[in-house]
């Protein structure tokens, strides 16, 4: 009974890639009204449990080589929220930052694998950084201009960002004051590939907006953020993109439910649950500071709160701060 589902939605993947790069116009919608549905399991120990999720592979290429991260700081950036998601993605394969660790979270995310059994990649670099603080397409993007930006980015005639489909990703952050098409009530960000018609080659990339003034609250976190925490909200999104790039990174390799143009992807059936008793609306038990600063894990340099994100052996949700680990 499940094989049939999987060829289905494998020839619907290919296929729709192949014949109509149409679907290349259609985001992932990361803030489904309804996605917590899914995320509801009946048990409250086993975080976004449920029956009814199927988490399969449907034999793409996923991030298998050392990943480098190439940044395009869209808009006006203050030098400390670049250095703190910087941080981010260096803790990442930091396996010295004190437990729980970001490097913890990433475990989860590294027991993907390709159809030749090997893992998602345990390094993560940062790599090359492009400021693009004249807004070169303007401060309201479309899906289509956000692939003229990262032409931009990697054809610039100084430093131009460097381009291998390999191991590359691209991250998109767009400033508070740059509308993005959808932002805010249907999407907080995505992650796709590009065109070679538009931009020259395929390369994963994803756009992460700064929602603090456009809609701080709803691409942030499902609950009120308190303003200590400001420097934190672009952080829990920009995970999320991580972590679904590496797994899908040209969106035909880990998710569920059986279409390719909505997939439900690792962090999707994840959302809001940052702790052991997650789910609905409770975000699970959390840690403080001795500020009184929520976080869940440790980075090189700093606390961070991040999302969970979909475990496929065990069938729900886990990150480094769980109690029963
Ligand atoms: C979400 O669920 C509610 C209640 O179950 C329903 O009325 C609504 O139409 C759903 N929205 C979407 C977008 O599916
Ligand atoms: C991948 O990263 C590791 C750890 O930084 C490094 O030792 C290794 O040489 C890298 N491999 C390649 C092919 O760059
Ligand atoms: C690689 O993936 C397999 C299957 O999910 C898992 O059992 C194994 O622990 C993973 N290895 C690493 C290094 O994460």
């Amino acid at each position: 009974m499940h094989q049939f589902p999987v060829l289905l939605s494998l020839i619907a993947v290919s296929v729709l890639l192949m014949v109509t790069p149409v679907i290349g116009y259609r985001p992932w919608p990361h803030l489904k009204p309804n996605s917590s549905d899914l995320t509801l399991g009946s048990s409250k120990k086993f975080e976004g449990s449920s029956e009814f999720v199927q988490m399969r592979y449907h034999m793409g290429p996923v991030l298998t080589a050392n990943i480098t991260v190439h940044i395009v700081w869209y808009g006006r950036w203050q030098k400390s929220q670049k250095k703190i998601i910087r941080e981010f993605i260096n803790s990442i394969s930091a396996v010295d930052a004190k437990r729980p660790s970001v490097a913890g979270w990433w475990k989860t995310v590294q027991l993907y694998t390709d159809q030749t059994g090997a893992n998602i990649s345990h390094t993560v670099h940062l790599g090359e950084e492009k400021n693009d603080r004249f807004y070169s397409h303007g401060k309201k993007l479309t899906r289509l201009s956000i692939q003229s930006v990262i032409k931009s980015a990697v054809t610039a005639s100084t430093k131009p960002l460097p381009i291998n489909p390999r191991s590359g990703l691209f991250l998109l952050l767009t400033s508070d004051d740059v509308y993005v098409q959808d932002f805010c009530g249907q999407v907080c960000g995505f992650h796709y590939f590009t065109f070679p018609s538009i931009v020259g080659y395929t390369l994963p990339y994803a756009w992460v907006g700064n929602s603090a003034k456009l809609c701080p609250g709803v691409c942030a976190y499902p609950f009120a953020v308190p303003k200590y925490m400001t420097g934190f909200k672009p952080l829990n999104v920009i995970g999320h993109e991580i972590a679904e790039l590496a797994t899908n990174p040209l969106v035909n390799a880990w998710y569920a439910g059986q279409d390719p143009v909505a997939p439900v992807e690792i962090a999707d059936l994840c959302e809001g649950i940052y702790g052991t008793g997650g789910g609905g609306s409770y975000t699970g038990q959390l840690l403080n500071d001795k500020d009184g600063a929520t976080f869940n894990m440790n980075g090189i340099g700093r606390r961070y709160l991040v999302q969970w994100v979909w475990n496929h052996i065990l069938n729900y949700c886990t990150g480094p701060n769980a109690l029963d680990q």
